[in-house]
């Protein structure tokens, strides 16, 4: 059985250490989609395994089976399930192109209705993205302490902590230029070296919390101002993506945007967006 999971895979089937069938991983892909909505491709079954046998391992267990049994009697395994299986990938101001229209977006509402603006990050993974709609808020209003306020949030509860620690490898704050590591990052020292620390500046703009996207309540006002939704819609199936556009659209004001991945369009929800831009959207109907 293993055989067929192993073509393709890091780890063969004779060298691995738990047994592990083409039924447990069917098992887990429908655990994974029905707590985060994920669809796993058939290719996946590999990284699968190598990403839970770590938990197999933490937990002296001996075989998938008997971590489904856990799983079942222990609901708090949840949570490090999912974190093992959730796909992080992020940057500082990755897809750059959205940062400039979100920075005239604010100024605009601002210098019209003269009020707080609300910014969602649904999946923020390590904090690179929303760290960097911060950057962009402070210097859209060349000020430390910018009208704006962003809700931050990911499922996966172990890269939420390191969002919210903001703490980062300095190579991963080589795409920034020299101008805004020294304006918003504090270089470490010590135990430290190698490291920067996102300054107090930027982290009073942002509040961090756990949110399932697929949850059936957020705790997640309306009227929001623009909602960054990227790369992650990848990870759903079109029915789930369809139902939760239909969810986060009527949370953003009439004249609100929705920021989508680079791979995510959304040409099968017409009746609900409206294309404006590179993978930018609002509401359907509303007029320029
Ligand atoms: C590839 S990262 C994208 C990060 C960032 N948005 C970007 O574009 O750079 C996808 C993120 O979506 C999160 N995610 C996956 N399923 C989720 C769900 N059901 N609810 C909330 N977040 C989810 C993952 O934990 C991960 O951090």
């Amino acid at each position: 059985m293993g055989g067929v999971l192993s073509r393709g895979g890091a780890v063969s089937a004779e060298d691995r250490e738990f047994a592990y069938s083409a039924a447990d991983f069917e098992q887990v892909r429908s655990l994974l989609y029905q707590r985060a909505g994920i669809s796993l491709a058939a290719s996946k079954a590999s990284m699968v395994y190598s990403r839970l046998a770590r938990r197999l391992r933490a937990l002296r267990l001996t075989s998938f089976r008997q971590y489904f049994a856990y799983l079942h009697e222990h609901e708090d395994e949840l949570e490090q399930f999912t974190n093992a299986l959730t796909t992080n990938l992020t940057s500082f101001f990755r897809e750059e192109h959205h940062f400039p229209m979100l920075a005239a977006h604010l100024q605009r509402l601002y210098r019209e209705q003269r009020r707080p603006l609300r910014i969602w990050c649904t999946a923020s993974s390590t904090g690179e993205e929303p760290y960097s709609l911060a950057m962009t808020a402070v210097e859209a209003f060349d000020c430390s302490t910018p009208p704006v306020t962003i809700l931050a949030s990911d499922i996966d509860t172990k890269v939420l902590a390191h969002a919210a620690a903001g703490i980062y490898e300095l190579e991963r704050l080589s795409g920034l230029d020299e101008q805004r590591k020294r304006r918003f990052f504090l270089r470490g020292r010590g135990s430290h070296e190698g490291q920067a620390r996102v300054k107090d500046e930027l982290r009073q703009l942002l509040q961090f919390r756990q949110i399932n996207l697929l949850a059936p309540d957020w705790p997640v006002k309306g009227g929001l101002d623009a909602i960054f939704c990227r790369n992650v819609m990848i990870y759903f199936d079109r029915p789930t993506q369809l139902q939760l556009l239909g969810r986060l659209m009527p949370l953003l004001q009439p004249e609100g945007l929705f920021f989508a991945g680079h791979s995510e369009s959304f040409g099968h929800a017409g009746h609900l967006v409206k294309l404006i831009g590179r993978t930018v959207y609002r509401h359907a109907g509303v007029a320029p």
